[in-house]
């Protein structure tokens, strides 16, 4: 999957699979259409005019033969109101223009993308969306089926435009942010009983194997125990996969450059423990390693861009598991920071390990530290599946945070962190409670971490809404790679600019 960009003069003469021509609700044809137009005798005027195809977003019509073009095929692509093309109408055009591109086996292709603007967004944009759409649509899971699908036909399109480094590199992170969401995608996609803490730990190993900027180092066990990770390990006791303190060191930036760190919750089944889920949908919890997914795929991005920062990733991988060893309510285990809690639910396990993670982010000395979790269900009561739930500590850095989000189209929403909310969490028997009622869940799970948290500028993103879908399309999204991305692009820009 590349995407290219090249002027073309006249598109008449242009050799090419298929030339793909925007076309738009009031009917008027760009300079570029109009040449194809006289060079086919008013043949797209007359099925404008004819109304075969209207210019809708979302509409398309494929022409197999037409003459006076060098090219063999031309796909007139609805683009909708070209005064006002919005972000969403993009989503909708990129999306079926890769479709009627794959259903005819089509291996190249060329738009006509200089008419094309997004209402507020610039070129840059629409053509990073466009690479990262094409790199998205290279994806199909196929780890556990006998019969693998058929492989998309579609690779390489190119953007008839002018040419410079910028469109270039803007491509070129699309397509990075793209694969960095396929690879968290497989990763939720993969059943439980292959996608192990080991398995997210050798494939951590992995990434680091070809790259010196990149280390990774596995904490077993025994060095948890040594830590004092009373935490972590209560998740894992009942368990008889070994948990996995992942660590991945990137250092693309000079070496007294305090790290960003992003730590992932990688429960890679969650059964609830003693406190069993009930039985529907718990298939779905192989998905509870989402958070780690993306902070691998975020990862691979950083890696493929070679981005000019330092990012520290932390994973927290364990199974949540009811067997006689396990963690009961009412246990209290003493956390890395010293912190007692009391577990009156097992099934709140991910604040768990993640407050252990968080404890030894630290000796990082961070600039800044994101933890990514699935971490509750009232998050997707409260918001769905359109927004990631975003709390911080620093209001700033949440602004920060929701505007890559925006810039990305991988959103989040601020919610509060109010000490209001607090005194939910006390306990009699511990200096913390793991769970603070039925109120504000999502709320009090943030609190929980904001305990842990006080060193360093933090935020926490409840993804337990967008990182996958369920029913018939049942699937990993590879969110928040973008969101994460995009944070790290920005800051990595600050570091260019300061030389
Ligand atoms: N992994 C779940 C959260 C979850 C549930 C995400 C459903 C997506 C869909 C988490 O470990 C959990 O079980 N949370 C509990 C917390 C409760 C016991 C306070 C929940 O949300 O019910
Ligand atoms: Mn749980
Ligand atoms: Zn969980």
């Amino acid at each position: 999957m590349t995407v290219n960009i090249k002027s073309i003069a006249q598109p008449e003469l242009h050799k090419s699979d298929c030339l793909i021509v925007p076309v738009y609700t009031d009917g008027k044809l760009s300079s570029a259409a109009q040449s194809l137009d006289h060079a086919g005798h008013n043949n797209l005027t007359q099925l404008l005019k004819r109304g075969d195809i209207s210019g809708k977003a979302g509409e398309a019509l494929l022409l197999p033969h037409v003459t006076g073009i060098k090219a063999q095929r031309l796909l007139l692509l609805g683009c909708g109101d070209n005064s006002e093309i919005s972000p969403a109408d993009v989503k909708k055009i990129i999306n079926t223009l890769l479709e009627q591109l794959n259903n005819a086996h089509i291996k190249s292709a060329t738009l006509l993308s200089e008419s094309l603007s997004v209402a507020g967004r610039s070129p840059e944009w629409l053509s990073e969306q466009i690479a990262r759409a094409i790199a998205l649509s290279s994806y199909s899971y196929n780890a556990t089926l006998s019969k693998k699908p058929t492989k998309p036909s579609f690779k390489t399109l190119t953007l008839a435009q002018k040419p410079n480094a910028k469109l270039k590199s803007a491509a070129a992170t699309g397509s990075a942010v793209g694969l960095g969401m396929n690879v968290a995608r497989e990763l939720g996609n993969l059943p439980a009983n292959i996608c192990t803490p080991s398995y997210l730990a050798k494939q951590a190993k992995n990434l680091a194997r070809n790259n010196s900027a990149l280390k990774t180092t596995i904490l077993e066990e025994k060095k948890m125990r040594e830590l004092g990770m009373g935490s972590l390990l209560s998740v894992t006791a009942g368990s008889s996969e070994p948990a996995k303190f992942i660590i991945m060191e990137y250092q693309g930036a000079a070496k007294k450059q305090q790290p960003h760190i992003l730590v992932g919750k990688g429960i890679t089944f969650d059964t609830g423990g003693i406190s069993l889920k009930p039985g529907a949908k718990m298939d779905e919890m192989k998905y509870d390693m989402c958070g780690a997914a993306s902070v691998m795929g975020a990862m691979n991005t950083l890696v493929e861009l070679a981005l000019p920062i330092n990012v520290v990733a932390i994973i927290a991988a364990a199974e949540n598991m009811p067997n006689g060893n396990a963690t009961k309510p009412g246990d209290v285990v003493t956390s890395m920071s010293g912190q007692t809690i009391e577990v009156l639910n097992t099934d709140a396990e991910g604040r768990l390990v993640l407050c252990d993670a968080l404890t030894y982010a630290e000796r990082f000395k961070p600039q800044s530290v994101i933890d990514i979790a699935t971490l509750t269900g009232a998050c997707v009561v409260a918001l769905g599946s359109h927004a990631t739930g975003l709390y911080s500590n620093q209001d700033d850095f949440a602004a920060e945070l929701i505007a890559a989000g925006e810039a990305s189209g991988d959103r989040a929403w601020h919610m509060p962190l109010w000490d209001e909310y607090q005194p939910q969490l006390n306990s009699n028997f511990a200096d913390i409670a793991n769970i603070g009622g039925p109120e504000a869940g999502s709320v009090t799970a943030a609190c929980f971490l904001s305990r842990f948290t006080k060193a360093y500028r933090w935020a926490h993103m409840d993804i337990a809404g967008t990182a996958w879908v369920s029913g018939p399309k049942k699937g990993a999204t590879g969110r928040p790679v973008a969101l994460l991305s995009q944070y790290l692009i920005n800051k990595s820009l600050i570091n260019k600019s300061q030389g």
